[in-house]
């Protein structure tokens, strides 16, 4: 996952590691596994994520996301003369060590321990973000995670397995329908659940 706070607590190794494991990695497994899969006619199935489709929080795993989303479409088709199917799973919030707000917090915590007296005085020594976005996480998440493994399941298994798979009611009904709307839908409704900076030009 990678730290999740505001863009301007961040450098770049920050965004290196989940973009390595998430995108890199995922890369160079699938081109070095390539001929034996296309030998075998077998499936590919990639695990996205819906901060693919819609960046919810600040740092390097939405990034990461929509890369893995980016390589969809050229996969598929390029594979489609070989026999081989390419799906690919778009999970919501899941209940997982992944999503654990403790772990998040923390890691916030050190990062914020460490910024500039200047941004810590933009932000309010009092920052915490925590209470607001509590609430939007909690509200989301889903603990049953079979229906992530349903999915792969469906698609490693199933005579047509489908391109993409949007689990969780989240992803269903929330997030996925809110990556197709306009900019400024979307600012709104994910600021609202935010708390603004101490110098915030919008107060
Ligand atoms: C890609 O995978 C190969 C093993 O097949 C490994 O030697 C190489 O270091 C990996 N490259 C990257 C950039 O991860
Ligand atoms: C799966 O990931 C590989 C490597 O990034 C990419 O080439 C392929 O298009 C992806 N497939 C899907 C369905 O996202
Ligand atoms: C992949 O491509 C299809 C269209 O071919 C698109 O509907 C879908 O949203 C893309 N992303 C995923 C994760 O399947």
């Amino acid at each position: 996952m990678g730290p999740t706070a505001p863009t301007d607590w961040l450098d770049i190794e920050h965004f290196r590691e989940p973009i390595e494991v998430n995108l890199i990695g995922l890369i160079n497994v699938t081109i070095n596994m390539l001929p034996l899969v296309k030998q075998a006619k077998g499936r590919i199935v990639n695990v996205s994520s819906t901060g693919g489709r819609l960046a919810f929080c600040g740092g390097g795993y939405c990034p990461s996301k929509f890369g893995v989303e980016g390589f969809n479409d050229s996969l598929r088709r390029d594979m489609k003369a070989f026999g081989v199917k390419v799906s690919c799973i778009q999970p919501g919030l899941f209940k997982t060590p992944l999503t654990d707000l403790e772990k998040i917090l923390k890691e916030k915590e050190v990062i914020w321990n460490r910024l500039p007296p200047d941004t810590k005085k933009q932000y309010g020594e009092d920052f915490t973000d925590a209470a607001k976005k509590e609430k939007l996480t909690k509200a989301c998440l889903n603990t049953d995670i079979s229906l992530v493994v349903e999915c792969m399941e469906h698609a490693l298994t199933s005579l047509h397995p489908c391109a993409h798979y949007v689990v969780g009611q989240d992803a269903k009904w929330f997030w996925t329908p809110l990556s197709r709307m306009p900019a400024g839908v979307q600012d709104f409704l994910l600021l609202r659940n935010r708390e603004e900076p101490a110098v915030s030009h919008r107060k």
